[in-house]
C-alpha cells in the first residue's frame, strides 16, 4: 500500500508570529503516523525557523520551489543543496502558479525535478490544465506533455522517490474542487501513463490531488483508488481545517488496511 501525504503548500503567506502559532497548533494535534506523511511548505526565508520548531516532531518540511541550477550567478534562486542542507525533505516543482508567473516551461520544470532530486530531496511535480484546456478537451494532452518532460529527463526510475500533484489550475483557490469522476480520470491517466515505463514505478508512485481540497471534501477525494494523499493551499493555513484533512487521509488510510 501507498502511504499518503498531506502537504500544505503555504505560498506567499504567514509571519514569523502567525508561523509559530500555526506550527505549535498542529504539532500538537497531529502525531506521527505510520500510515500518512505530513509536511508543510512555507516561503524560503521562514524555512529555518519552521524546521527549527519541527525538530524531533514527525512534520517534514519543503521548499516551494528550488533553482534548476546547482549554484553560482543566479539571484534571487534557491539551490536544491541549500533547501537540502538546511534540513527539508521536500520540493515543490512546477507549480502552476510559477508556470502562469514566471514562464516556467515544462523542460526548466524538469530541470528542476532532476535538481532536486540530486540533492537528496523529493520533487513534488505538480501538472494540471487550465480551465480552457478543459473545456477543449485537451487535459490529457497538457498532463502528458507536463509528466513526460520529466519521464524523458529523468527516466522512469526517478518518479520512485518522487511525488507527482495533479492540480487542476481552474480548481486552486477558486473554491471549485474537481469532481471525484473528474480527479479520478486524471490521476488514473497518470498512473497509467507512467506504467506504460515501468509497472513497478508506477503501483509505487505516491500521486496527490491539489484544488480547494477543504476538510468536508478530503475523505472522498482520498478515497478513490489512484489518489494518495493531497496539496493543501488555503486550508494548510488553518490548524483546524489542515488537521482535519491529515485525518481524512489517516481515516482512509486505515479503512484500506483493514
Ligand atoms: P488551494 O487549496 O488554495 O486551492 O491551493 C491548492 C494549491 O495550489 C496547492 O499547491
Amino acid at each position: 500500500m501507498r502511504k499518503a501525504l498531506v502537504a500544505g503548500n503555504w505560498k506567499m503567506n504567514g509571519s514569523l508570529e502567525a508561523n509559530r502559532a500555526l506550527l505549535s497548533a498542529l504539532m500538537e494535534a497531529i502525531p506521527g503516523h505510520d500510515a500518512v506523511d505530513v509536511a508543510v511548505c512555507p516561503p524560503a526565508l521562514y524555512l529555518p525557523s519552521v524546521i527549527a520548531q519541527l525538530q524531533d516532531h514527525a512534520i517534514e518540511v519543503g521548499g516551494q520551489d528550488c533553482s534548476d541550477e546547482k549554484s553560482g550567478a543566479f539571484t534571487g534562486e534557491i539551490a536544491a543543496d541549500m533547501l537540502r542542507e538546511i534540513g527539508c525533505r521536500y520540493a515543490i516543482v512546477g507549480h502552476s502558479e510559477r508556470r502562469a508567473r514566471e514562464q516556467e516551461d515544462s523542460l526548466w520544470v524538469a530541470r528542476k525535478f532532476v535538481a532536486a532530486q540530486a540533492a537528496g530531496l523529493v520533487p513534488i511535480l505538480c501538472v494540471g490544465e487550465l480551465l480552457e484546456d478543459r473545456e477543449a478537451g485537451r487535459t490529457e494532452s497538457v498532463v502528458a506533455e507536463q509528466l513526460d518532460a520529466v519521464l524523458d529527463l529523468a527516466g522512469v526510475e526517478a518518479l520512485s522517490s518522487g511525488v507527482v500533484a495533479y492540480e487542476p489550475v481552474w480548481a486552486i483557490g477558486t473554491g471549485l474542487t474537481a469532481s471525484p469522476e473528474q480527479a479520478a480520470e486524471v490521476h488514473a491517466f497518470i498512473r497509467n501513463r507512467v506504467a506504460a515505463r515501468s509497472t513497478s514505478v508506477a503501483a509505487s508512485l505516491r500521486i496527490l490531488y491539489g484544488g480547494s481540497v477543504k476538510a468536508d471534501n478530503a475523505a472522498g477525494l482520498f478515497a478513490l483508488p489512484d489518489i494518495d494523499g493531497g496539496l493543501i493551499g488555503g486550508a494548510s493555513l488553518d490548524a483546524d481545517a489542515f488537521t482535519a484533512i491529515v485525518n481524512a487521509a489517516v481515516g482512509v488510510q486505515s479503512q484500506e488496511s483493514a
